[in-house]
């Protein structure tokens, strides 16, 4: 099928019945298992990758395998980068062909924030691609925790989606990168107030660790892309531990395919978490 843009598939979301996973990868064996688990539910996805991650997976030798391997996909695959925070980085994603970037300001004053992600989105749009923003501040590996003071405002999500013509918004609602410490209380209130009034498609980030419940009742509240990442890196570890501890003479090559195995079965379990199957 192949690369598409990440406002394509959004925006193809007429109601609240499902959401399109993103799901981070690092290295080639991620980026197969993660379009086989699609390719098998015949689901469209988007595949990530953070600038946080870049020190392990070279963007410049990653980013031409997950574009690659959407075009080759018999599904519609975004590519995007995630917490895009550099504007070298970004630029290089939008170089070598990513349909969307994520610039995330949420750290700084929301004017700057805005006139940061306006910048990006201009740039973008010079590719062809789109932008995601961040207003709020997601906790855990960004370093902080969810507390009130840190949640979207419904009036800022607002004004930031108007004035920034962003593509997708990332908000804050009680999620956190990482592991939960305790069980998530998620802010559907919240939600359901952003989403009267905002009209871009909204991002959850921090997917790891969510009950299948809650995804729904985000979904059903307006969130339409989901970011997973933890938890594939988990399943990754998982497979390649259990094939070195059942085979003695387990090879690179047994450990390569755990590594697909892992995320092929973490990914394939949140598209039917997230009722994409069947959406292409
Ligand atoms: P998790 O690592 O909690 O799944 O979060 C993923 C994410 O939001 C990437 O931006």
């Amino acid at each position: 099928m192949a690369l598409v843009k990440l406002s394509t598939l959004l925006r193809g979301i007429r109601d609240n019945s499902y959401a399109i996973g993103s799901f981070n990868v690092s290295n080639m064996e991620m980026v197969m298992g993660a379009i086989r688990a699609a390719e098998e539910l015949n689901a469209p996805i988007i595949l990530q990758i953070s600038e946080g991650r870049l020190s392990y997976s070279p963007l410049h030798l990653l980013g031409p395998i997950m574009i690659h391997g959407a075009k080759a996909a018999a599904v519609p695959v975004a590519v995007h980068l995630d917490h895009g925070v550099s504007m070298e980085t970004i630029r290089l994603a939008l170089e070598l062909g990513f349909t969307s970037v994520m610039f995330d300001g949420s750290k700084r004053p929301i004017e700057e924030n805005i006139a940061m992600t306006k910048e990006v989105k201009a740039m973008a749009s010079w590719y062809g691609a789109d932008v995601e923003g961040e207003i709020g501040c997601i906790g855990g590996a960004e370093g902080t925790y969810s507390a009130e003071e840190l949640i979207t405002r419904t009036e800022e999500a607002a004004y930031f989606a108007e004035e920034t013509k962003a593509d997708a918004l990332a908000v804050a609602i009680g999620t956190v990168h990482g592991h939960y410490h305790g069980a998530p209380n998620l802010r559907i209130d919240r939600l359901k107030e952003i989403a009267d009034v905002v009209s871009c498609p909204l991002v959850l980030h921090g997917g790891s660790g969510i009950s299948p419940a809650d995804f729904r009742r985000c979904i059903h509240n307006g969130i339409k892309k989901i970011n997973i990442a933890t938890s594939s890196y988990e399943a990754v570890s998982a497979h390649v531990k259990q094939i070195s501890h059942e085979k003695e003479d387990a090879t690179y090559f047994d450990f390569s395919s755990a590594a697909a195995a892992g995320t092929y079965e973490n990914v394939k379990r949140h598209i039917a978490i997230f009722g994409t199957n069947g959406k292409v």
